[in-house]
């Protein structure tokens, strides 16, 4: 691979195209640490699915192991989603698949178990740096870093080599972004000499500014032999808001690889948003120089999936993908837009996927009408979900006058992005008012078709519905996050809510749920039952035993 200068920076060396920057997806690793989220293997198979439609070309698929379970998600995300002999690929990329694995021999055979089944397997290993990490989390000395980083380097790269496959290993020193600068040219050529190909920088703790990270890409480019050989790459956290700004310093000064989440979810505050990297690189290609293989139409559908399974609500005025990212409110705003949309607007919605929100079908709008548009928004429906979100589809009709894309996207998220459905609501019945106790009735049905009905006081409607349902599944677990909010305008819009539930284990975990009606009573019944659903399907579903939708939906 050559070398080659950019903006009088040297860079490191990555595809043919100096020009191209490598999108590492961490969604599913870095993203899957974010407080509260927790993804089933179904659902890591759908995210990765979707990622490879949305083009990206590395998809971090998981940390082996941490679980059984995990090493078998990351397997079946490999030998699925990775690998272009697999029947179900619809999608033309095929993504690097690769897995996380600590520097110990014990964590990079459990990679490579992982990762071996995709045709471009990649193992991620890393060892923190910093004086601080050595000294109180490690008890390492740097001697023993070094030492450390030669061993485990050397034995990944000899996993790809025995298996008669050109390496693809990817080491980070842990801390980077506060370690002692000399030390990391001295680690890294050790990484290079022992064979990794990709050299990866995190600002772990988000501590970085801009021209600092940038200048320590180019600093360990410049110092570090062998340096231009392999790919920079960075990652960046962001506890001060500064991830996608240090992520493009870092594309700047030389990095060709940029580690990224959908909705920029991840460890505490998060890590660099893929959206916002991706569109600031695209929308500001004359100053950067740069292009990604991401296809932005399909960001906002990506990141709505994340966000549902996850149960982790994108805020209003996120970039690109929040409800608000498009939204003209003030008046001279909106009388600009309609002369000329680039009075306002820097970037086209449709760019990015959103659908203009107009009204599309009314209360005598066929089957064929609605499986059309749902086509055209890119949903591929199977046939029983496609009559599921229909009924929904004239139920709301008769509600409510005006139906737009949006409506249509909540009914239809609501049929794709639920889990197993252990229980689902039947009926329910709520009494309140301004005297009196709030009473619910609810009623469910359970897979076997066994009907329960309970009845319940609460605090208030959503309370007792709530308790009512709680007596039905019978469930050791908290609400932890209750939001609910108005899909489209007026009176009669959607209510859609969201919810969190924190089990009582040992090491809790919690559950999203979602729900979308026009009565936000019934809404929030739904949300609640969905996270329970997704509970259930956590503690007793196997990745073999739940995958039968998706693999129909692609099929
Ligand atoms: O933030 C971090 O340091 C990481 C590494 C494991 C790459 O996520
Ligand atoms: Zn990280």
């Amino acid at each position: 691979m050559s070398n080659s200068v950019n903006n009088g920076v040297h860079m490191s060396a990555t595809t043919l195209d100096p020009n191209r920057v490598l999108i590492f997806d961490t969604t599913l690793r870095d993203g899957e640490q974010s407080p509260g989220a927790s993804l089933t293997s179904v659902e890591k198979l759908e995210i990765a699915r979707q990622l490879a439609v949305l083009g990206v070309d590395i998809i971090e698929a998981g940390f082996p192991a941490a679980s059984p379970d995990d090493l078998e998600a990351v397997r079946r995300i490999a030998a699925e989603v990775g690998n272009p002999s697999h029947g179900e690929n619809s999608h033309k990329n095929i993504p690097q698949i690769a897995g996380l694995a600590r520097a110990t021999k014990g964590d990079i055979d459990k990679c490579w178990q992982a990762v071996r089944h995709a045709a471009k397997p990649r193992i991620h290993t890393f060892l923190a740096t910093s004086d601080i990490h050595l000294k109180y989390k490690l008890l390492m000395t740097r001697e023993q870093i070094i030492e450390k980083v030669r061993e485990m380097v050397s034995y990944a790269v000899s996993l790809f080599t025995s298996a008669g496959m050109v390496p693809n290993v990817e080491f980070s020193p842990e801390d980077a972004g506060r370690s002692d600068k000399f030390f990391l040219v001295e680690v890294l050529k050790t990484a290079i000499e022992a064979g990794a190909t990709t050299l990866n920088i995190p600002d772990t703790v988000g501590y970085c500014v801009p021209e600092e990270y940038g200048a320590l890409i180019n600093f360990l480019i410049e110092e570090t032999p062998g340096a231009k050989g392999v790919i920079f790459s960075t990652h960046c956290h962001n506890d001060l808001g500064l991830a996608t700004a240090n992520t493009l310093a870092g594309v700047r000064f030389g990095a060709r690889q940029i580690e990224v989440t959908i909705n920029g979810i991840g460890e505490r505050a998060g890590n660099t948003a893929l959206e916002e990297s991706v569109m600031a690189l695209q929308t500001r290609q004359a100053e950067y120089g740069f292009t990604t293989g991401v296809q932005t139409a399909h960001l906002a559908r990506t990141s709505q999936m994340v966000s549902h399974y996850t149960g982790i609500n994108v805020q209003f005025n996120k970039a690109i993908i929040g409800a608000n990212a498009f939204a003209h409110e003030a008046g001279i705003h909106q009388d600009g837009m309609l002369k000329n949309a680039q009075t306002y607007e820097i970037m086209r919605p449709e760019t990015v996927g959103w659908t203009a929100s107009r009204l599309v079908l009314g209360k005598h709008s066929g089957r064929h009408a609605f499986k059309m548009r749902l086509k055209e928004m890119g949903y591929p429906l199977l046939d029983e979900e496609l009559d599921k979100a229909f009924a929904r589809f004239k139920q709301l009709a008769d509600k409510k006058k005006t139906i737009t894309d949006a409506d249509l996207e909540a009914i239809v998220s609501d049929e794709l992005y639920q889990p197993r459905e252990f229980y689902i609501l039947d009926d329910m019945q709520v009494l309140c008012g301004k005297s009196g106790m709030p009473t619910a009735t609810v009623r469910l049905r359970d897979v076997e078709g066994n009907i329960s009905t309970k009845a319940a006081i609460g605090a208030g409607p959503i309370d007792a519905v709530y308790k009512a349902i709680d007596e039905i599944v019978n469930q050791d677990c908290t609400l932890l996050e209750f939001a609910v909010h108005a899909i489209t305008e007026g009176i009669d819009a959607l209510g859609e809510v969201t919810v969190r539930i924190e089990t009582h284990e040992e090491s809790p975990r919690t559950f999203g749920g979602h729900g979308a009606d026009l009565d936000i009573i019934v809404a929030a019944a739904k949300a609640y039952i969905s996270a329970l659903n997704r509970m259930l399907a956590a503690h007793g579903s196997s990745v073999q035993d739940a995958t039968a939708a998706l693999e129909l939906r692609s099929a």
